[in-house]
């Protein structure tokens, strides 16, 4: 238990100032239309200020992967218009992620500052319904609201995971993981989990589409295609006749990577008991429900798209100290670390590590971003209802999306390899 202003004094003694792309922030406010998310700034400005102090070790050990930090704010008084003032922050596993954000080539205070500068932004872009999601104001991050079921889940796979994540070094289409926390306002708890963005946080993605290689069932519904930017699925990828032009070196790149995603990490993980105990049944029972997340952005329609709203935003960009909540600093120019600006259609590998251009025979110049989404897939009574439903309706041998973890990765497997071909 502790007092704001006591930890920060502590922290300020202690205070490093070698970070390179650390500058000195106007912003003295955490101000977040939601409570919940201001909690989220504070923790996580706290989480990366304690964890700078914290020496990098050689390994980590086991109980790091079980480790967590707690802190318990009474009182806060200041800034109390926009933070509750009792709240409880806790971070799962901070030396395991801040590793992991490590071995992704993200600096924190860069992470910080991304999901601090300002609000982020609610954001319906990405994943299944159900789920809350946002975006950090820059749109580097995506921040997840999930259940105690799936943070328990996430201890279950984090070492294999992290082992993983050593052996391809980080090149991976698996979700990058770089923070899980959970956060109490008015004795509620929400727990949340920060990846990288799959999409780019400057390119536009005017399509986009969830795939999983099923066809029973896959298509988006007419509520979704109301939508500004549905989630379209697999039925209409093909009814489309929609095509992923990337080159030969591209897609065997890509095609590598998938493979040693599916059957070295998502493949294994669904059989982990066998090994050690009788629960093997269950575990093979597991239903996965991993997708790949495409999206597609059309260099010239993004060019139109600019040029039309280039008024507003230059209106928008006069004022800005980064707190406010409807005007986020989200334009290039107003990134704490940006260089020159990009030509249109160009990219940054480093931070949109998920782009892909499309090639010569195109018929538009695109850039695709893929990945995969959703492998946090605790047992589920529902889904096995599902299954057990869909069997019935379509028989046995009918491609349904809820089948064992095996068929599912080869089918997933195969069917990516079909559309990029
Ligand atoms: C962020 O953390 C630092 C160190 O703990 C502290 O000095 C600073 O006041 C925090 N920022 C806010 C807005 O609370
Ligand atoms: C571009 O991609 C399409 C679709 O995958 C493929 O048919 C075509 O051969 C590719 N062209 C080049 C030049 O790589």
């Amino acid at each position: 238990m502790a007092s704001a202003s006591s930890i920060a004094a502590s922290i300020a003694s202690k205070t490093k100032t070698k970070k390179k792309h650390f500058v000195a922030q106007k912003v003295k406010l955490f101000r977040a239309s939601d409570p919940l998310l201001s909690v989220l700034m504070w923790g996580v400005n706290h989480s990366i200020n304690e964890l700078s102090h914290v020496q990098i070790p050689i390994m980590l050990m086991p109980d790091d992967f079980k480790a967590y930090s707690k802190i318990k704010v009474d009182n806060h008084l200041f800034n109390k218009e926009n933070m509750p003032s009792h709240f409880k922050f806790k971070e799962y596993c901070p030396l395991v992620f801040r590793n992991l954000r490590e071995r992704f080539g993200i600096d924190d205070q860069d992470f910080s500052n991304s999901l601090t500068r300002s609000a982020p932004l609610n954001s319906e872009a990405q994943g299944r319904s159900g789920a809350r999601f946002h975006t950090s104001y820059d749109k580097r991050y995506v921040i997840k609201t999930i259940s105690s079921e799936d943070v328990a889940e996430m201890h279950n796979i984090l070492k294999k995971y992290h082992q993983f994540i050593v052996e391809c070094h980080g090149n991976t289409l698996l979700p990058q993981f770089l923070g899980m926390y959970r956060l109490t306002v008015d004795g509620d708890e929400t727990y949340m989990i920060v990846t990288r963005n799959v999409f780019s946080h400057r390119l536009s993605v005017y399509k986009k589409y969830d795939l999983k290689g099923s066809t029973v069932a896959r298509e988006a519904s007419d509520k979704e295609k109301a939508k500004e930017l549905p989630t379209y699925k697999d039925n209409d990828f093909i009814n489309d006749g929609q095509k992923i032009y990337i080159d030969e070196e591209n897609k065997k790149m890509f095609l590598e990577k998938l493979r040693k995603d599916v059957e070295l990490f998502l493949l294994m993980l669904s059989f982990k008991c066998c090994l050690t105990n009788c629960q093997c049944f269950l575990a093979q029972l597991k239903l996965m429900d991993y997708s790949l997340l495409v999206g597609i952005h059309d260099v010239e329609r993004a060019e139109q798209e600019e040029v039309e709203s280039e008024d507003n935003e230059a209106e928008e960009e006069g004022e800005s100290d980064g707190g406010g909540v409807g005007t986020p600093p989200d334009s290039p120019s107003n990134t704490l670390d940006s260089t020159k600006p990009l030509p249109p259609g160009e990219f940054d590998p480093a931070i949109d590590v998920y782009a892909i251009k499309s090639n010569d025979s195109a018929p538009r110049k695109e850039i695709y971003f893929m990945a995969v989404i959703d492998i946090l897939q605790h047992y589920d009574a529902k889904k096995k209802a599902a299954h057990a439903a869909k069997t019935v309706k379509h028989g046995a041998g009918a491609e349904i999306s809820t089948v064992n973890p095996e068929q599912y990765s080869k089918r997933f497997y195969d069917f990516i390899t079909t559309i990029l071909s």
